[in-house]
């Protein structure tokens, strides 16, 4: 690896800025967070930092959307995981915040509120002018050490993200250093065809990853489930009927292109679960009527998608295929997760969603990686280097060169 690790610091009593991603799945009732597996992995790093002061950040959801929110909970879960008592601030950048983290002592953990309140984390930046960013000028003077261990967030060029690490000594957490270690590992021995299993609600983010998965010759088969495949479903003019999404015209314009120039990858359902009065029925994708809501892949789509499962020499799956929280819609995550699970392809899972699904049905162990990011990590396999690795190898460049 060319970055540096905690193995390469001293630690002890120095005021850390350890960027985690506990952007968690929240329940959209209660909005309580329903998966906690990014802040277990978090916290695995912040035990290692215990006679440092750690101030501890990270975004939850995107602005405007349901899951963005304050970091109480979070807050919550860290302590609950770590059986002791940590601090919160409902601050980012302010006098709240800032004072918070010059008081610290060594052993202390401050949580900060959801970066993204801070406008500025909602932008890419160059690390040049990440650094001229509020965020970075305001906080950066209070920590002598950037530790970067989202990687889930790896592909955004956030201030967070590349402007810290960009003017501090910088290293990668546990987290980080774990994924690139065994993702390097598996992708220098991937076999094809290679297979991938898209689904997922992130539709535009998808696509693009999809089109670089299939340039860098990482995707010889992609089989759509979940949103995006009603919307190359669309495309392909089998859903006659919008699907209420925004841009809704341009993101099918894109899919349409896409098959266009794939016209052997895809694979779209040819049947779909769709919810009558509280039950699962299955219907043909061509039947699916105006205001329909699709919950899951239908039978006929599970075994078709199995066989080119069993024949994938690397399969990478990214999204849930269904609403499969719901009984009557987890047939076929249930059912596609088994099939690779036990193919004896190299296996990649990806995503929060995937990871408590697979825990759920006890498929965890036979995965050969699984990953809690999404876009980042499709990113990384098609071998885009991503700003967070570029900005700790530069850091360890300036850090070797003292
Ligand atoms: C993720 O869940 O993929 C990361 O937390 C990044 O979130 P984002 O796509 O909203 O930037």
């Amino acid at each position: 690896m060319k970055f540096l690790t905690l193995e390469d610091f001293d630690t002890k009593g120095k005021t850390i800025f350890l960027r985690v991603d506990m952007n968690c799945p929240m329940d959209p009732k209660t909005m309580e967070i329903s998966g906690t597996r990014r802040i277990e992995e978090a916290v695995k790093t912040i035990k290692d930092l215990s006679k440092a002061k750690v101030v501890v950040a990270s975004h939850q959801g995107r602005v405007g959307n349901k899951d963005y929110t304050g970091m109480e909970n979070h807050a919550k879960v860290i302590e609950k995981l770590l059986d002791r008592k940590i601090k919160y601030v409902e601050d980012v950048i302010g006098h709240k915040a800032q004072n918070e983290i010059k008081n610290l002592q060594d052993g202390d953990i401050l949580l900060l509120d959801n970066l993204r309140l801070c406008a500025e984390e909602n932008y890419e930046f160059s690390p040049e002018d990440a650094v001229k960013t509020i965020m970075v000028r305001r906080l950066v003077k209070f920590f002598d050490l950037c530790v970067l261990d989202s990687f889930p967030s790896a592909h955004r060029s956030h201030p967070s993200i590349v402007g810290f690490s960009h003017v501090l000594p910088a290293c990668a957490g546990r987290i980080v250093e774990e994924e690139v270690r065994k993702l390097d590992e598996i992708l220098t021995v991937a076999k094809a065809p290679h297979v991938v299993v898209l689904g997922g609600s992130k539709v535009v983010d998808r696509i693009e990853a999809v089109k670089t998965l299939i340039k860098n010759g990482r995707a010889d088969h992609v089989l759509l489930t979940g949103l995006i495949a009603n919307v190359f479903m669309r495309a392909q003019g089998r859903i006659k009927y919008p699907l209420g999404m925004k841009r809704e015209e341009e993101i099918v314009a894109n899919a349409h292109s896409l098959i266009g120039e794939y016209p052997d990858v895809f694979s779209t359902p040819v049947d779909v679960a769709i919810d009558k009065d509280g039950s699962r029925v299955e219907i043909d994708v061509r039947d699916v009527g105006r205001g329909d809501q699709i919950f899951d892949v239908g039978q006929k789509t599970v075994d078709h998608y199995l066989k080119t499962i069993s024949s994938a020499g690397t399969l990478f799956i990214s999204g849930p295929p269904g609403f499969f929280e719901n009984e009557n819609f987890s047939t076929g995550t249930k059912s596609l997760l088994t099939g690779i699970a036990n193919s004896f392809a190299t296996t990649i899972v990806s995503g929060g969603h995937l990871t408590t699904a697979l825990k759920k049905y006890g498929l965890s162990e036979k995965i050969n990686h699984i990953s809690s990011a999404g876009g980042a990590l499709v990113l990384y396999i098609s071998g885009i280097k991503l700003p967070m690795i570029t900005s700790l190898e530069e850091a360890a460049k300036r850090y070797k060169s003292k």
